[in-house]
């Protein structure tokens, strides 16, 4: 795991420009700063997915194409909290359907406390935690042929680009049957006044869980970043519609990194490439998934369409 982490923290600060994925955010500082980001009121996205869950619940289990009569799993990649899928769990519980729901997570902590939660909200439904990598639960499901709903949600896709995005779909796909369903929550491109400061909140959480990276670096590689020298500097343009973070160093420094064993170089204004959070429409949608095996079923929106739920099924 950390042999990993030093090689990805070695070949994206050696290559040009430089870059660091935004997948190493996610530490217990880096987790915590996250749950502070979606109570930010800049950050729209997660209040108006779950605007969605709670307002347009019904539409959600329609479109699904569930019938309280047949039995099918739901299984949630990144459960997360699971705030906005309870409202879908309370529906479904409400009209008596026969599911199981599989919440997947990275953190059996996280999972400890969904199930706690869950199980005190809403006894009658079962909740089967999933610890580990997507694609092997999946994996691990797929013999069972049991008809499946996979849920992402949140625009997680987004840090993802869309030749990646379309792999990731199609590789959902192959652990598919045939009309089972995907719903994938997606944010959507709209103006600079209103993307831009979700990624620039005026209380400078984003900025902190950017720059955790860097102390992530320093305390698990042995680096000497300076974090009073780095800037997170945020950028988004409509019309390719991708918020993008950067950390900029704000003077000429050098920086060791002891587990590399190396002194990277930079210049003042030079920017580290940390993550892209992808906006969509229903175009590039449609070209992403034309290179999948599923087609455009549904679209559901929040009351202000910011934000899209689409229902995807496997063909
Ligand atoms: C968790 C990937 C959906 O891109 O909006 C929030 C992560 N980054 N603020 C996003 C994030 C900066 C978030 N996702």
């Amino acid at each position: 795991m950390i042999e990993i982490f030093k090689s990805d923290v070695e070949k994206g600060l050696e290559s040009c420009p430089r870059t660091l994925p935004s997948k190493y955010f996610y530490d217990k500082k880096g987790d915590a700063f996250f749950v502070e980001i979606m109570n930010l009121p800049e950050y729209y996205l997660t209040r108006c997915e779950l605007n969605i869950f709670q307002n347009k619940t019904q539409q959600l289990v329609e479109a699904l194409g569930v019938k309280p009569d047949s039995y099918f799993e739901l299984i949630e990649l990144g459960a997360g909290d699971g705030t906005k899928t309870k409202e879908l769990l309370r529906l479904l519980d409400e009209q008596n359907h026969s599911f199981d729901y599989f919440p997947i997570d990275i953190s059996s902590n996280a999972l400890n406390l969904l199930e706690k939660d869950l199980n005190a909200a809403l006894p009658r439904v079962s909740v089967q935690t999933k610890q580990g990598d997507y694609f092997k639960v999946l994996a691990s499901l797929k013999d069972n042929k049991k008809p499946k709903i996979i849920l992402f949600l949140g625009s997680n896709i987004g840090n993802m680009t869309d030749d990646l995005a379309a792999d990731f779909i199609y590789n959902l796909g192959s652990n598919l049957q045939i009309g089972d369903k995907l719903l994938l929550g997606v944010d959507l491109i709209k103006s600079e006044e209103i993307v831009l400061p979700a990624y620039n909140d005026s209380k400078g959480i984003t900025a902190k869980f950017n720059l955790n990276l860097l102390d992530r670096i320093n305390n698990e590689l042995g680096g000497n970043f300076n974090l009073k020298q780095f800037k997170h500097q945020p950028e988004y343009n409509k019309n390719e519609g991708i918020a993008k973070s950067f950390i900029m160093s704000t003077a000429d420094q050098k920086v060791e990194i002891k587990a590399i064993d190396k002194t990277y170089n930079f210049t003042k204004g030079e920017k580290i490439h940390t993550e892209i959070s992808r906006k969509y429409n229903d175009d590039l949608i449609k070209k992403i998934i034309s290179k999948t095996d599923f087609v455009l079923e549904n679209k559901i929106l929040d009351s202000k369409a910011y934000f899209a739920d689409y229902i995807l099924t496997r063909n």
